[in-house]
């Protein structure tokens, strides 16, 4: 159910609401539309994960930074995000492609088995709230996807404890290197204090965008998530791909998870 004002506008009652509150904001929708191409991590998974042919469904999609790569690709192509602000900017980036609005927890829209290749990237995933919703999710995704299929996702890391190191030489050196350490340290005190830190996996308040309730996993807990809904992990990457980052550095993983033939749909 969803409640709204005297204007018609949705008063957010849950998390995932107030996440999607902000991904409907006009300040947010105009910072997607202006990010452009894959990150290499993303361009590594898709060229081995997503074949020629591939019906796909790209979930989380924003206004289409991965629609160009996956769709040139694709036999069927569809994009869904539950931000209406984001499909409508999508689809005027992208005319004639199937964008929808909808919710990643329930695609009841699509059939059994209607897809080989599942994407949910740039950590999407994370912003779906209880984690019951986020089970509902994966299940949903691995029924959607043929026996084999491939689920494609990012998740953040809860163990990241350092941004990433600044780049070495170049001028400035000292100033860049001053301000990763100030921010270290802040970074540091915030991240050791949350019981997700030490727990490896469970919702963080980020900062980022004025604040959006974000789920964080360690990539052995993800695995084990997963494998609850019927995947195996096949292939992680990190975010700082192809650079190799000590974990504490990486902020979030790559994941190519394969849908297992046995599992049964519910
Ligand atoms: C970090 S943005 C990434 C956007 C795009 N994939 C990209 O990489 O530029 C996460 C996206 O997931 C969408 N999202 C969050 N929760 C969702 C849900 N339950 N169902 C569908 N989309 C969701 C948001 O609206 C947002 O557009």
């Amino acid at each position: 159910v969803r409640h709204r004002d005297a204007e018609g506008d949705i008063v957010p009652t849950s998390e995932t609401e107030r996440n999607a509150a902000v991904f409907n904001r006009p300040d947010v929708v105009a910072d997607y539309r202006g990010a452009t191409g894959l990150t290499a991590a993303e361009a590594h998974l898709f060229g081995e994960f997503v074949s020629p042919g591939s019906d796909v469904l790209d979930l989380g999609v924003g206004t289409g930074r991965t629609t160009p790569a996956l769709s040139a690709k694709a036999r069927r192509y569809v994009g869904l995000d539950c931000a209406e602000a984001m499909v409508l900017a999508g689809r005027e980036e992208h005319p004639g492609i199937d964008f929808r609005v909808g919710d990643a927890g329930d695609l009841a829209d699509f059939d059994d088995d209607a897809f080989d290749v599942v994407v949910f990237s740039f950590n999407g995933l994370d912003y779906l709230h209880p984690v019951a919703d986020r089970r509902r999710c994966l299940d949903e995704c691995r029924r959607v996807l043929r026996p084999h299929g491939v689920l494609i996702v990012s998740t953040h890391h809860s163990r990241m404890l350092l941004p990433p190191l600044p780049a070495r030489g170049g001028p400035r050196r000292a100033r860049r290197f001053a301000h990763w350490l100030r921010l270290s340290m802040s970074m540091v005190w915030r991240r050791a204090s949350s019981a997700t830190f030490w727990r490896g996996h469970g919702y963080v308040l980020d900062p980022v965008r004025g604040g959006l309730t974000t789920f964080e996993t360690t990539p052995s807990a993800f695995a084990a998530e997963v494998r609850g809904s019927g995947f195996t992990v096949v292939t992680t990457v990190a975010s700082s791909y192809p650079a190799m980052q000590p974990r504490v550095f990486v902020p979030w993983f790559y994941f190519c998870c394969r849908a297992d033939a046995s599992a049964q749909h519910s």
